[in-house]
């Protein structure tokens, strides 16, 4: 359960965690009985991530995810949190828009699904202008630089970003630009930890590292990958604090056994008609039902 004593995640809140050096915990998480269990839990931050694409929606990548899908994800978690921040994955091609437009995709998080902020991929001068503006407009921004997923097919694959000088140099740059621009944080993703200790020293805002060390100011999981629930590929930064496709699989098996050889449903989880009035109304029923009457 919640040990600190707010009521509610703010940014001051996070500042203040940034100031005091207390790790700031967040985990990604798409419906409502998974966000429960975290805002209940304390975890600061719950990102309602495109990464919904490939945790739950059966994707390669996180390309094909629409705002329809993330409003409605998010939505979901939103009606769960009483404590934690909110925050939405703005979707590829969400903010690619002429400015307006993409501010009014990023108020949709806000206005119609419940988030607090949004966050949003990559530090070029069209993302920092887009920043300034949805700040401008109240929309509170978390950046993302590093590894960003959306930009898969540029990268090529995803590998870890910034052990060369001229990638290392882009960003920390586009860490600093952000800050500068207004973002209240920033996620590091795939980044070596040395890169990510000296970028989390410079910068006054969070920074939530996703296989960028231990020195970030708070760390991120994709909760399906920490709980083991997902198939395939699992990124080296991934650490598993649970194996639920096992305790799932073993349960399912138990229920078809239990199915098939007439152990379930038993006694305990069966409705009965009263002793009285069972043998008169199922004569009569049988009686009224019955295909000889055909
Ligand atoms: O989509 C997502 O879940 C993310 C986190 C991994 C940072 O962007």
């Amino acid at each position: 359960m919640v040990t600190t004593g707010i009521e509610r995640v703010t940014i001051p809140y996070l500042y203040q965690q940034k100031e005091h050096k207390e790790k700031i915990t967040v985990l990604t998480a798409y419906d409502y009985p998974m966000a429960k269990i975290l805002d209940e839990s304390g975890v600061d931050i719950i990102l309602v991530g495109d990464s919904v694409g490939m945790a739950v929606l059966g994707y390669e990548t996180t390309l094909p995810v629409t705002m329809e899908a993330m409003i409605h994800h998010t939505r979901a978690v939103a009606r769960a949190r009483k404590r934690a921040m909110v925050v939405g994955d703005m979707p590829f091609l969400s903010f690619h828009l002429s400015l307006s437009d993409s501010i009014l995709n990023a108020g949709r998080f806000i206005k119609e699904a419940g988030a607090d902020a949004v966050k949003l991929e990559g530090s070029s001068p069209e993302r920092l202008k887009l920043v300034e503006a949805l700040v401008e407009a109240e929309i509170p921004v978390m950046g993302h630089v590093g590894l960003t997923p959306q930009s898969i097919r540029r990268i090529g694959g995803f590998k870890v970003q910034g052990t060369e000088e001229e990638k290392a140099e882009e960003i920390y740059r586009g860490a600093l630009a952000l800050e500068r621009s207004g973002a209240f944080a920033v996620v590091l993703e795939s980044v070596p930890e040395e890169l990510a200790k000296e970028i989390s020293a410079s910068l006054k805002i969070p920074t939530i590292g996703i296989g960028a060390g231990p020195d970030c100011d708070g760390q991120v999981l994709v909760i399906n990958d920490m709980l083991g629930l997902s198939a395939g590929y699992m990124p080296k930064f991934v650490k598993k604090y649970a194996e639920l496709t096992e305790v799932i699989s073993k349960a399912v098996n138990n229920y078809m056994l239990d199915v098939r050889q007439g152990r379930f449903p038993d006694d305990q989880h069966s409705y009965h008609l009263k002793k009285e009035i069972a043998g008169p109304l199922l004569k009569k029923l049988r009686k009224k039902f019955s295909r000889q009457n055909e």
